[in-house]
């Protein structure tokens, strides 16, 4: 909930972040046992990232099937320039999720006047390792890295009022349903204040022929990935999923505009998590996690409602991934 700074008594600050990771922990398990009690089982995607399913994502962006991450880093490298004249001078950059280091930099390296970089990101070690790096590499810049949950309310530093420009990169906001995606966006508005700007990368509507396969990739990391949240489950709450019993499937659903990945039960059976007992029919999921495409209309009628005006589109030749320029109203 605030700007990182340097405590004076260790032993304190270790203490807070124990309780903190206590709490996580049981925020973790309120989740996933609310989820799997209901109708249509689900567990929130924000579970994907521990250190395996951190490191498992990054080798999913390598996969040739998977094409939003390198098409958006294609499109910065190619439009940075333009990206820069669009922005205002002497801006403050806020990144949403600091995960992204080879945009970041991307961005530093290029973006000559920033005044400062403000990496917002739960609170741990990787937050302040990365932001440490940055100041190291880049010693003219100001880099203040605040500790928070951005869709949670949090306080952006002052930096004399300069203007700010928010960098919300890997079309994360796909994880969001309309709903959620308008409050996370109409938040950002106000944290830009008026004339302030947010660069967001979108993931377009396209053929499910292109986009099932990049939630479904032939060597299988992808499957990898969604079972490493059961796996995360047995270790941490003492879980008894049978990873040989469940099975990755990705599919478009065009009603909803959206990637579904489910596991999907292969037989009758029983789990348990925490003393708890879940039961499963054959070919019965758990929804893992949404990932919505939007057309350009679409995701500029989603940003309109949040207090946005669309300034400026990038894209790749496909047109397969949007990097948006927006301007708080
Ligand atoms: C990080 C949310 C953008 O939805 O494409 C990738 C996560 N899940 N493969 C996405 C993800 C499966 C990714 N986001």
């Amino acid at each position: 909930m605030s700007t990182v700074r340097t405590s004076a008594d260790p032993t304190r600050r270790r203490a807070a972040t124990t309780v903190r990771r206590d709490k996580a922990a049981g925020e973790f398990l309120a989740d996933v046992l609310e989820g799997l009690s209901k109708p249509q089982k689900t567990l929130p995607c924000k579970y994907f990232y521990d250190a395996r399913g951190s490191e498992l994502f990054d080798e999913i962006c390598e996969q040739p099937e998977y094409y939003p991450t390198r098409t958006e880093t294609a499109i910065l490298d190619e439009h940075l320039d333009a990206i820069g004249e669009t922005m205002p001078p002497g801006a403050v950059l806020v990144e949403y999720g600091s995960g992204s280091s080879t945009k970041t930099r991307l961005l530093l390296d290029r973006l000559e006047d920033l005044a400062a970089y403000v990496p917002v990101d739960i609170c741990d070690s990787h937050l302040l390792r990365s932001a440490w790096q940055l100041k190291a590499a880049y010693p003219r810049l100001t880099v203040r890295p605040v500790c928070a949950d951005f869709t949670k309310p949090f306080r952006v530093p002052r930096l004399d009022g300069r203007p700010r420009v928010l960098f919300f990169p890997g079309s994360t906001i796909g994880n969001f349903g309309p709903a959620d995606a308008i409050a996370l966006l109409t938040g950002m508005a106000e944290i830009a204040r008026p004339g302030g700007g947010l660069l967001i990368g979108v993931d377009l509507l396209k053929s499910p022929h292109v986009l099932e396969p990049a939630y479904d990739d032939a060597a299988g990391v992808t499957a990898a990935f969604n079972l490493n949240l059961l796996e995360r489950i047995n270790r941490e709450f003492d879980g008894s999923f049978d990873l040989d019993a469940f099975e990755h499937r990705a599919i478009f659903n065009a009603d909803d505009s959206r990637v579904e990945m489910h596991l999907v039960s292969q037989t009758e059976q029983v789990a348990e998590v925490d003393g708890t007992q879940f039961r499963f029919a054959t070919g019965e999921t758990i929804h893992t996690e949404n990932s919505y495409k939007y057309s350009r209309e679409a995701f500029a009628g989603l940003a309109n409602r949040a207090g946005w005006r669309v300034e400026t589109v990038w894209t790749d030749p496909l047109d397969y991934f949007g990097v948006h320029y927006l301007v708080a109203e």
